[in-house]
């Protein structure tokens, strides 16, 4: 099977270990193992034999997910190896040679490169910038047909920071039900809107071919812990589950532990988390009020913004120029076609957040 490389980690890989000021991130600064464990008053897990553990995660774990949703049982979740090992079995389990799929961008690489490599028909929507970066329903009305198998939305949205209003993933779900289409919601960042509610519906509750696909490395500041999760209806689970099998076994029965402490304690995390968010996009609001050369659209949830810059150069070109300068990492909006564009992430701290902005007003300023 042959794939693209995947662009945004091979640029992060290579150039994000020697950033001073790394803004590359879409976590919002991990916890550390003692913050972790300060909510275990039991520390059961010294006596815990390192087995493979519940091979479809551990009944704690499963009722922790299940508390993120309104409709989905035991029997709706299984547990995966991060939100990347769960989008792709929901690709290996669904889609086959010829299926038509929408994947709407700017998205992770994921939503377009595994379907194409598995010989599906991708048709791409982009979001545009004067939209705020919601879809536009009319065009989507026409983006879909009767021969589309499978819609996949990002929500919250990385790189964007936009959120999809209830009221319009209800309409997008009318569209999917008029043709009979499966929707992909990669949720990682739900839970973490700025404004009203932080956690957006899902869309495994709202819709019978609804797939979410949820994880602990964003919402829940654990990516070390690779645990991801994936909520749909019983019968796409069992199918799910059959390529699970070949890839997964369990997820560490350590991750599944934490996990499930962290889940039980998400409202200490989240307040935790609101505090950096907060502080990260007065941030951006202040140094977006008095930089001429850098437009967006302030970001409604999630952890990404995207960045407009008014010089001719190429993403990648600015971005190499600016590490090599000033040791602020960036991420060209080239790696995930979006040309012209930068992504920050605005969740990594006051400092280097400050400094790195800084830094890019001054080498745009030089140009
Ligand atoms: C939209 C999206 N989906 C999936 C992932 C992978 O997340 P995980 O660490 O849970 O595998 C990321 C990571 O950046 C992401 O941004």
């Amino acid at each position: 099977m042959k794939i693209d490389s995947f662009k945004i980690e091979d640029w992060m890989n290579r150039y994000c270990p020697e950033a001073r000021y790394d803004l590359t991130s879409t976590c919002i600064k991990p916890l550390c193992v003692n913050e972790l464990f300060s909510f275990d008053s039991s520390k059961e897990i010294f006596n815990t034999s390192l087995s493979y553990g519940d091979i479809q995660g551990s009944l704690r774990l499963k009722n922790g997910i299940k508390s993120l949703y309104t409709n989905q049982g035991e029997e709706n979740i299984t547990v995966t190896h991060g939100a990347i090992g769960a989008n792709q079995l929901v690709f290996l389990a669904l889609l086959e040679k010829g299926d038509e799929v929408v994947s709407v961008l700017p998205a992770y690489q994921q939503h377009y490169s595994i379907p194409e490599s598995l010989g599906a028909e991708v048709k791409k929507y982009f979001l545009k910038e004067e939209n705020n970066w919601l879809p536009d329903l009319k065009e989507l009305e026409k983006v879909i047909t009767r021969k589309t198998k499978l819609l996949i939305l990002n929500n919250p949205n990385n790189p964007t920071g936009a959120v999809i209003p209830d009221d319009m993933l209800e309409k997008i779900v009318e569209i999917a039900k008029e043709n009979n289409v499966w929707i992909l919601s990669d949720e990682v960042y739900r839970g973490l809107n700025l404004c009203g509610n932080p956690y957006s519906k899902s869309i495994a509750d709202l819709y019978e071919k609804g797939i979410s696909v949820g994880s602990m490395s964003k919402t829940y500041s654990l990516p070390g812990l690779r645990v991801g999760w994936i909520a749909a209806r019983e019968d796409l689970i069992q199918e799910i589950i059959k390529h699970r099998e070949y890839n997964t076994i369990s997820v560490s029965i350590l991750d599944d532990y934490f996990a499930s402490i962290a889940l039980e304690n998400r409202d200490k995390i989240s307040e935790r988390n609101f505090r950096i968010m907060n502080l990260g996009k007065n941030i951006l609001k202040e140094w977006l009020a008095q930089e001429r050369n850098v437009d967006c659209v302030l970001p409604k949830g999630g952890t990404t913004i995207l960045l407009r810059y008014n010089k001719d150069i190429p993403s990648k070109v600015l971005c190499r120029n600016l590490q090599e300068l000033t040791g602020t990492a960036l991420l060209p909006g080239e790696t995930f076609e979006m040309e012209g564009y930068l992504r920050a992430g605005f969740c990594i701290g006051e400092e280097v957040l400050k400094t790195g902005l800084l830094n890019l007003s001054e080498y745009l300023k030089s140009l």
